[in-house]
């Protein structure tokens, strides 16, 4: 029997300034404990005033991206060990909208979350489908090809990696997965990872798509959906702190 910890992280995207990240903050931590673990994910060029003020909260932090290079010259990149050293929790890899806008391929996406982890830096791995391809019934074929790439790149560390199901007609569309249709990819999922690793019952695995305060409590009562990755209701406290809170009951993801 397993007992995952709820786990809510915030994706800022391209959002914020000094102001309003002060603000988002103050708001976030001012609405004290949860018991879900909390994360923001956010711009490279406020990674360092996050850290600050974040250093010693229970609030953790991390970026959306990471160069898949150890370093040299790739300009305009961000390695593993630079986020380290602000002391990043997290980072996000392949999210639908570097895959789509950045060109990113499975492979990529695989070879960033292991130079992620070599730094001791949990990858949030995000796989989902398109529109176009949950109606041609390859919601499964693709979700499966995505992760399979991380599985064979890092083999047994496969088990230290976060996913983020987030079916692409979900993200910043109002539109989300129904629990049960995030469900059943969830559970797709965990099977995919138990065939990989003895961990998988251990294993986070986020949803993300269009989460709001009211449709996360239904989300998170699923068995194999353990948090959230909220893109536009994270840039807004209440908002934030209410999906963290509907994180709060009582764990239902024994197995
Ligand atoms: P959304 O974004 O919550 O605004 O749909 C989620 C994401 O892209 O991570």
């Amino acid at each position: 029997m397993t007992m995952r910890r709820k786990l809510i992280v915030g994706n800022w995207k391209m959002h914020g300034s000094h102001q309003t990240n002060a603000e988002l903050l103050e708001g976030i931590l001012g609405a004290g404990p949860c018991t879900a673990d909390v994360a923001v994910c956010v711009p490279y060029p406020y990674l360092s005033e996050v850290a600050v003020r974040l250093a010693g909260t229970p609030v953790r932090w991390g970026a959306q991206d990471c160069s898949a290079h150890e370093q040299g010259a790739y300009t305009g990149e961000v390695s593993a060990t630079m986020l380290k050293e602000f002391g990043c929790r997290y980072a996000i890899v392949g999210h639908s909208e570097r895959r789509a806008y950045h060109g990113e391929s499975d492979q990529l996406v695989a070879d960033k979350a292991k130079a992620v982890l070599g730094r001791g830096i949990t990858p949030i791995v995000c796989v989902g489908e398109t529109l176009a391809e949950r109606e041609a019934g390859q919601t499964e074929a693709v979700v499966k090809r995505q992760l399979s790439a991380v599985i064979h790149t890092l083999t047994h560390c496969c088990s230290e990696i976060v996913v983020a199901y987030e079916p692409v007609w979900a993200i910043g569309t109002g539109r989300t997965a129904t629990p049960e249709q995030a469900q059943a990819v969830h559970a797709l999922v965990r099977a995919q990872l138990h065939a990989a690793t003895p961990h998988s019952a251990d294993m986070t695995l986020l949803y993300g798509g269009s989460v709001k305060p009211d449709n996360a409590a239904a989300l998170f009562a699923q068995p194999d959906i353990d948090g959230a990755l909220v893109g536009g209701a994270s840039l807004k406290a209440a908002e934030f702190v209410a999906i963290a809170r509907a994180a709060d009951a009582p764990l239902p993801a024994a197995r």
